[in-house]
């Protein structure tokens, strides 16, 4: 049996842009009473703070200080209860999906000064009763003694239309063709990046999303917890 008040039970969800792993781990999270850690949105922070104080993204040592010091916060929105990132204090959660900070985040994460610097507040998530995180190298470099890893992925055509779907109907214009280009182009860099590149754990159990729906991932991937956990 786990101990989970000594070493919480972990859910790792790797994959690219637009794989859906961020509406799957947030369900997944929820169904399960599980934390949840978003880890693109500490590094799509981590990219804001260097956009606002002009700081290049080819400046390693002035953004693994940003990644250092940025005064970065999750809360429950007061009202509805929704996660909010707050950073100096302000809430920036809608600023953090434009895909100007994406590229961003793209970029910084490059850097092996910032992903160390990011390591050690990634882990402090890990409390009771268990936590299900999302993002890149969740499984291959975070928590490495996950319980379960899911490797998630759906073709690059897949996403873009998603993504376009998404900014659609928040009433946010968008350009299918230059959604495709911008997905290439970032998960050329996330695969090929020398650290913590975008790649599964070997223990990972990979699911192509193309042709599923939401339900059918997060039914998939609960029924795997309840055989793992
Ligand atoms: O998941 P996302 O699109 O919000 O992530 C934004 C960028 O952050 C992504 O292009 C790569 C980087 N990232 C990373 O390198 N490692 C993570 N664990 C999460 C995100």
């Amino acid at each position: 049996m786990v101990d989970i008040t000594d070493n919480p039970p972990v859910i790792t969800i790797d994959g690219p842009s637009g794989s859906g792993k961020g509406t799957v781990a947030r369900q997944v999270a929820e169904q399960l009473g599980f934390r949840l850690l978003d880890s693109g949105s500490l590094y799509r922070a981590v990219a804001l703070a260097s956009l606002n104080t002009r700081t290049s993204s080819e400046d390693a040592f002035a953004v693994a200080q940003i990644a250092l010091t940025a005064p970065i916060d999750f809360v429950a929105h007061p009202e509805t209860g929704d996660a909010c990132v707050l950073l100096g204090g302000q809430d920036v959660t809608l600023d953090l999906r434009r895909e100007e900070v994406g590229e961003q985040a793209s970029k910084i994460a490059t850097h092996v000064g910032v992903r160390d610097a990011l390591l050690a507040r990634q882990r402090r998530w890990c409390q009771p009763p268990g936590l299900v995180a999302d993002g890149r190298d969740m499984g291959t470099v975070v928590f490495p003694d996950a319980e379960l890893k899911i490797f998630l992925t759906a073709s690059a055509e897949i996403r873009a239309k998603r993504r376009h779907k998404q900014l659609i109907e928040k009433g946010m214009s968008a350009n299918i063709g230059s959604l495709l280009a911008d997905i290439q182009k970032r998960d050329d860099r996330d695969y090929n990046r020398p650290v913590a590149p975008l790649k599964a754990a070997e223990d990972a159990v990979c699911v192509d999303s193309s042709q599923l729906d939401i339900n059918q991932v997060v039914t998939k991937v609960l029924d795997l917890a309840d055989n793992r956990l």
